[in-house]
């Protein structure tokens, strides 16, 4: 999709659709009352009848309207004035952008520019219009003979107010059309079933976001070369697989080679069965979302690229598959991972931790100035956060800080687990330097504890995505998160 910005009388815009903003109570916004003029009273008439009420996300379309060269109309509801605050312009949004894509109109026009949105600019208005289209232009049909209808709108254009700062608006509509398109690229992985999208699948869509783009380096270790570099611990997890465990060094410049970068790493199980701790059945499907991690290690790579963000970024992904056979790590075995620690494997179904901590011993030698880790980790983060809260815990106060308000700005939020020394016993083990799991109390913390024994001398956080990455039901499918809160964080950061 395209997008742009466009001045000029509304009544005289000659596009597809336009959207116009209607109040509660049926209170015409500033570009409703001026369409409404042009068009001989259709919308006050449409309000006068009660049909369209101005409720917070409703939508009406209105065909053909004489007196305009626009096509449609389309109504959305904003509810009352003084209300109007970032949540509910977002609904607003939502709602508008997925009317459109149920269109056949090839161009739209959204005139929302009077809308006072209480806690947001113009900026950030223009940057959720661009992610909000992407994202709902998102349909999965990879895997289905018949495709999804495609989607008609191809250019928007967003109305602006005289005196509007211009390179501001279209920074921001190009900012928000990336991060959306990012998020589509980790909502494809993460829906891509486990026999196909492999530790090699994803190996090669490293590979072909370097070879698309000069700006990203990227270089895939064997499991030859992570046993030469003492790589233990995460070769465990892909011991009973028949497919080959990746690791994936994407490395992109966008300062001096000299600037130190930021390094972000992903969990990639392509699928967990939870290995000779096998799991239950019920559900087991959607294990194949255990790579959403590394999902958004991509989806963020892609739009730090499009954006060409002026800092160095270091994006790893760790990838295997934990399968159980002859050969599968059983519980008990002790394995030694790259960092030297050895670890007692109490429960092979605890791989996340297993594969992350040599990614995060790798990321040392780039000497990162924070590493932050993305993990479908522990049933316990769903169980405290459900799919609202992506659990967030981190060995530096100030990264945290800043990690929960870009997830706050970004309406990607996350939320804050404590990670005292006290936790820190329950993984004793009498027989290695560590055991994998700390028992069944306070999850998603011990399994936080275990791979900050990895990053001692780091700036580091984790973000525990298994309850934020994917719905369940009906709406199965992955959300994209957290790739809106990642590329907010990097956008913050100076080379
Ligand atoms: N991938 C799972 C975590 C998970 C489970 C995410 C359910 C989303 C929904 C992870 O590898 C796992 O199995 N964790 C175990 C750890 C336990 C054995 C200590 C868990 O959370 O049950
Ligand atoms: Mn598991
Ligand atoms: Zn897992």
């Amino acid at each position: 999709m395209r997008y742009s910005l466009k001045a000029g009388a509304i009544e005289k815009v000659s596009t597809d659709c336009v959207v116009v903003a209607v109040y509660s109570k049926g209170t015409l916004s500033e570009e409703a009352t001026a369409l409404d003029k042009a068009c001989g009273k259709i919308i006050s008439k449409l309000v006068k009848s009660g049909d369209f009420s101005g409720k917070l996300g409703e939508t009406q379309l209105l065909s053909g309207p004489t007196g305009i060269p626009a096509k449609r109309i389309l109504l959305v509801g904003v509810g009352p004035k003084n209300k109007l605050a970032s949540k509910q312009g977002l609904k607003v949004l939502n709602a508008a952008c997925k009317a459109l894509m149920q269109l056949k109109a090839t161009s739209a026009h959204i005139a929302l520019a009077s809308l006072e949105i209480k806690d947001q600019d113009d900026a950030w208005l223009a940057a959720r219009l661009a992610q909000q289209c992407e994202d709902n232009s998102y349909r999965y049909d990879t895997t289905k003979s018949k495709k999804a209808p495609a989607i008609a709108l191809k250019t928007v254009t967003l109305a602006v107010a005289t005196g509007a700062r211009r390179k501001t608006l279209q920074d921001a509509l190009k900012h928000g059309a990336a991060v959306g398109k990012g998020i589509n690229k980790a909502k494809e992985l993460g829906n891509l079933p486990g026999n196909i999208c492999t530790p090699s699948y994803l190996a090669k869509q490293g590979n072909e976001l370097a070879a698309r783009n000069k700006s990203v380096t990227t270089k895939i270790l064997t499991e030859k070369q992570m046993e030469r570099l003492g790589m233990g611990s995460l070769l465990s997890v892909s011991a009973g697989s028949a497919e080959e465990a990746k690791l994936i060094v994407m490395q992109y410049k966008g300062a001096a080679d000299k600037s130190k970068p930021y390094a972000i790493v992903g969990k990639g199980i392509t699928f967990d069965t939870g290995g000779i701790s096998l799991k239950p059945g019920a559900a087991m499907d959607e294990m194949k979302f255990d790579m959403c991690g590394a999902a958004s290690v991509f989806g963020m790579m892609q739009a730090i690229v499009e954006l060409k963000l002026p800092i160095n970024v270091v994006g790893v992904v760790a990838a295997a598959e934990n399968m159980p056979s002859g050969k599968a790590t059983k519980p008990g075995d002790i394995v030694t991972s790259m960092s030297g620690k050895t670890i007692e494997i109490l429960n092979t179904d605890a791989e996340g931790r297993l594969v992350l901590c040599d990614a995060l011993s790798y990321v040392e030698r780039f000497e990162p100035r924070s590493i932050i880790d993305i993990a479908t980790l522990t049933g316990a983060a769903v169980a405290t956060f459900g799919s609202v809260v992506t659990a967030m815990l981190s060995n530096d106060d100030r990264l945290a800080k800043t990690l929960l308000e870009c997830g706050d700005s970004a309406d990607d939020p996350a939320w804050q687990l404590p990670m005292y020394d006290e936790y820190q016993k329950q993984l004793h083990s009498n027989f290695a330097d560590l055991a994998n799991i700390g028992g069944p109390r306070a999850g998603t913390i011990t399994a936080a504890c275990f791979l900050s024994r990895f990053v001692e001398k780091q700036k580091w956080a984790h973000l525990d995505i298994a309850g934020s990455a994917w719905n369940s039901g009906a709406a199965k499918g992955a959300t994209g998160r957290p790739v809106a809160l990642l590329v907010e964080y990097l956008r913050r950061q100076k080379a």
